[in-house]
């Protein structure tokens, strides 16, 4: 009995070592050239017909073991999701946070690998995390671009918005608000920023519904008819429907996730799928690489569980 134990445990540390060599691989990868928001876009020009979708995910925080660990089980799903060749997957969004904390040029170098692993051109929404180290985001617009912009793709309009300092100006209310006029010509809109307008999970301690731009904010989505807003920030899963207008935040792209994972703390990422006059999403939960469950995902549910039976 006892060697069966040690058989056991062996075999669980070996698949542990196993699966955290991806981050070893990605760490002595070639640095790829990268590109900005504003080329990712331009490929997305000559598409036709109105049968589509989309990928999105946040908070990869690159630059960190086990946040690219994470992340990397995440891109090698996210590119098995055309296996079927059923609909053209047109982009992926990354709803912001792609550096680890202090957005230091080792984290942008480690999220342009990431990227450029990705089988579909990347459109990158800036978070709070990624201009920590230099204010002006001077690394920002080397590795990624536009902060803002918006584009058209077949029947859809889609908004990336900066909101990291948790602010919406008056001037970026006119361009949204020009834009979401421009968006009226399509079928489908939908904005991108890092930080939801609402916190979806009411127990967080995220609160910008107390800021001024929140509510203004969601009324223009509503006005607008946005189909679906997307944010991340909070490393969660979660969403909700206000004034008609859907909400999704998906942080769980690799950072650790905190709250319970029956509450949405899991590691995700989101497909949207427009077909005409339609539009639906899943969400693709995550199984975090063996080593993180052990260290980590394990001890968050027993800690939840042993609250929840004890206090
Ligand atoms: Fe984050």
């Amino acid at each position: 009995m006892k060697k069966l134990i040690k058989i056991l445990v062996a075999v669980i540390l070996i698949a542990a070592a196993y699966s955290a060599i991806p981050i070893a691989w990605l760490y002595i990868k070639k640095v790829p050239s990268s590109y900005t928001n504003e080329q990712a876009v331009g490929k997305l020009k000559s598409n036709k017909g109105e049968y589509f979708e989309f990928l999105a995910f946040g908070d990869n925080h690159g630059g960190f073991p086990f946040t690219d660990s994470a992340a990397l089980k995440l891109i090698r799903y996210m590119n098995k999701e055309d296996r079927f060749k059923k609909i053209p997957i047109d982009f992926v969004v990354n709803l912001g946070d792609i550096a680890f904390i202090n957005g230091t040029e080792w984290d942008y170098m480690t999220y342009n690998k990431l990227r450029s692993l990705l089988k579909w051109p990347v459109v990158t929404v800036t978070g709070n995390h990624d201009d920590d180290e230099i204010r002006n985001l001077i690394r920002f617009t080397k590795y990624i671009g536009a902060r803002e912009l918006a584009f058209p793709d077949r029947n859809s309009y889609f908004i990336v918005l900066d909101n990291r300092l948790n602010d919406v100006s008056e001037n970026q209310f006119i361009w949204l608000e020009d834009e979401l006029k421009k968006s009226s010509e399509y079928q489908h809109r939908f904005i991108f920023l890092h930080k939801s307008p609402l916190s979806l999970y009411q127990q967080s301690w995220f609160r910008p519904e107390l800021s001024p731009w929140s509510y203004r904010f969601m009324k223009l989505c509503e006005k607008y008819k946005v189909d679906m807003v997307f944010s991340g920030h909070e490393h969660m899963f979660r969403k909700a429907r206000h004034g008609g207008v859907i909400y999704i935040t998906s942080g769980g792209g690799g950072m650790f996730t905190q709250i319970p994972e029956s509450e949405g703390g899991f590691l995700h990422y989101v497909v949207v799928r427009i077909y005409g006059d339609y539009v639906d999403y899943e969400v693709r939960k995550i199984f975090p690489p063996l080593w993180e469950f052990l260290t980590y995902y394990m001890w968050k549910e027993l800690f939840y569980f042993l609250r929840n039976a004890i206090y």
